[in-house]
């Protein structure tokens, strides 16, 4: 069992949850991820473990509410609680080289992928520069990436309640897109590296491609088991099946099948909203 050391919500929609684990806090590697099941018979969800301590055996996963099982566990998971289980590390670890001047980017919950990768490399001698895009109220680990890299810069948008939240999201989009394409031009680095929903990658990564500049993206297809088993997470890279969970998450951006990708993970967008209406009835 993965006791619940410390819990706390450290944004809008965005809880903290320090959890023992020694087994993966000795092992994981920036870049990795673990799959969580918090209940029976409940749904297993990747996350990213943000930061962890080998030596007192503990791991930190931001659990972002947005479906019937993150909203699940944190409404119902205190501290004290347990998960259920967690398997992991999985995934490769990002690739850690010197790539000189590196773009690191995290649209919403996508920062907690991005902060450990790109303390690394910061440690390892690139000059790091971190752009957080979010919504107002849904900041998060803006003093860490400010300790852990070269500059770090935050982007928010606030919520307007006359529009649908897919609408301000749209928001969102554009400002990153606007932002992006300040920094490539003021920065010029070697490297971009983006996490956040697909949809947002894409975009991303279509302004990234005019400046013919290097991309990495961790992809977040639909995982079932995380081991290459099932195929959920499939995606085409350069034409080829590849699975997310072994293969990546990290790809070439420039060789992602993005339109697929997209229409895969919406798949099921309308069960899950059933789910999540269902379960606050
Ligand atoms: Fe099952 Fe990747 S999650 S193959």
């Amino acid at each position: 069992m993965y006791k619940i050391l410390e819990k706390k919500e450290i944004a809008m929609r965005n809880i903290w949850y320090k959890v023992h684990a020694p087994h993966i806090a000795k092992k994981v590697k920036p870049g990795q991820f673990v799959i969580v099941r918090a209940f029976e018979n409940g749904e297993r969800i990747p996350l990213t473990p943000v930061m962890w301590d080998k030596e007192e055996g503990w791991i930190g996963l931001v659990v972002f509410t947005r479906g019937k099982t993150t909203l699940r566990i944190n409404t119902e998971l205190k501290e004290g609680d347990s998960f259920l289980n967690i398997a992991g590390p999985l995934g490769n670890p990002a690739p850690m080289e010197k790539f000189g001047k590196i773009l690191a980017i995290g649209l919403y919950t996508g920062v907690v992928e991005v902060f450990p990768i790109a303390k690394a490399w910061q440690e390892l001698g690139n000059e790091v520069h971190t752009l957080h895009v979010t919504f107002e109220p849904m900041v998060i680990l803006k003093d860490e990436l400010e300790k852990a890299v070269f500059k770090h810069t935050v982007e928010t948008v606030s919520i307007d309640p006359n529009k649908s939240f897919p609408e301000n999201m749209k928001n969102v989009t554009a400002r990153a897109k606007e932002k992006v394409r300040e920094m490539i031009e003021n920065l010029k680095p070697d490297l971009v590296f983006m996490v956040g929903p697909v949809g947002d990658q894409k975009a991303i990564f279509e302004v990234v491609k005019e400046y013919n500049i290097p991309m990495e993206v961790d992809l977040h297809p639909i995982m079932v088991d995380g081991t290459g088993m099932c195929g959920a997470c499939r995606v085409h890279i350069n034409g080829e099946v590849k699975f997310a969970c072994v293969d990546g998450p990290s790809f070439d951006a420039y060789t992602v099948n993005w339109d697929e990708l997209i229409a895969r993970s919406g798949y099921y967008r309308d069960l899950e909203m059933k789910a999540m209406q269902l379960y606050m009835e």
